[in-house]
């Protein structure tokens, strides 16, 4: 869960966010997941994830939601004397939880996509991806058109997904859908699929993180670029503005960069 860092000796940055909240018009309900402030005036804003995504989210040994996103807006909070409190909703129910306004915003290591942004509103985008294919160290799969006909696994309605629909076809019954990234690999190494399109960063902190695995990544052109935002139910500015601001206040300040390991514009 959330840790506190010392926000209460930051008055300055508390009454900040109050002034930014006050101006957008926020409500301070605390109920149904709308931004809320407890008894001593600090904003706090209710954040679902998929905490099975390293290294953006993760659990650690005692149990606390750590990794790249979490790192992201905590630092938001330092910034701007907001609290974030962090809940594992898991990946497809965080985007009905949205909705429902029973979270105010997903980290997870999203990507900005036009579909998605028919139905949400997405921060300036703090981290650039794209996709890899992950099989067995011995297999002969070199390309994304050397899996046009094998078993592909993916995680559910991830670009992942996607990308193995546009290859194969939106009902191909070789792409297998799982709810977990982690599960759609394990699959790989049992031998149900023959191998796996993820994000980038999840795949290579797999295959390091289990290497008794054998598993190798590949790389191929057609995948496009992509850029992870932090999502929020659309039209919920007041909260999008404060993210947008706190992540400004961190690309200026080089903050991000050293969070995230990259530079973006
Ligand atoms: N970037 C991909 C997408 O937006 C996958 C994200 C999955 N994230 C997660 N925490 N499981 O579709």
């Amino acid at each position: 869960m959330l840790k506190k860092k010392k926000l209460f000796s930051l008055i300055t940055p508390i009454a900040a966010a109050s002034i930014i909240l006050a101006a957008c018009g926020a409500s301070e309900t605390g109920t149904n997941g709308s931004a809320s402030e407890d008894g001593e005036g600090t904003t706090t804003l209710k954040v679902g994830t998929d905490a099975a995504y390293a290294p953006f989210e993760s659990f650690d040994d005692k149990g606390n939601i750590v990794g790249i996103d979490v790192d992201v807006v905590n630092a938001i909070g330092e910034e701007l004397g907001v609290e974030f409190e962090i809940n594992n909703v898991g990946w497809d129910p965080l985007f009905q939880q949205l909705i429902n306004s029973e979270v105010d915003l997903g980290i997870s290591a999203i990507t900005i996509t036009e579909e998605r942004q028919e139905t949400y509103d997405f921060t300036e985008p703090y981290y650039e991806a794209t996709q890899l294919i992950v099989t067995k160290e011995e297999s002969d799969i070199e390309s994304l058109q050397d899996i046009a006909d094998k078993k592909i696994g993916v995680q559910m309605n991830t670009t992942g997904h996607f990308a193995a629909q546009d290859l194969q076809g939106k009902t191909s019954a070789n792409i297998k859908p799982y709810e977990t990234t982690p599960v759609a690999i394990q699959e790989l190494i049992n031998g149900t699929v023959d191998a796996v399109i993820g994000d980038n960063a999840v795949i290579i902190e797999y295959i390091k993180n289990n290497p008794e695995s054998k598993l190798k990544s590949i790389e191929d052109d057609s995948f496009e670029k992509e850029y992870y935002g932090l999502m929020v139910k659309k039209g919920n500015k007041e909260v999008l503005d404060i993210l947008n601001e706190g992540i400004q206040k961190l690309k200026e300040s080089g903050k991000l960069a050293e969070i995230t390991g990259q530079e973006i514009e």
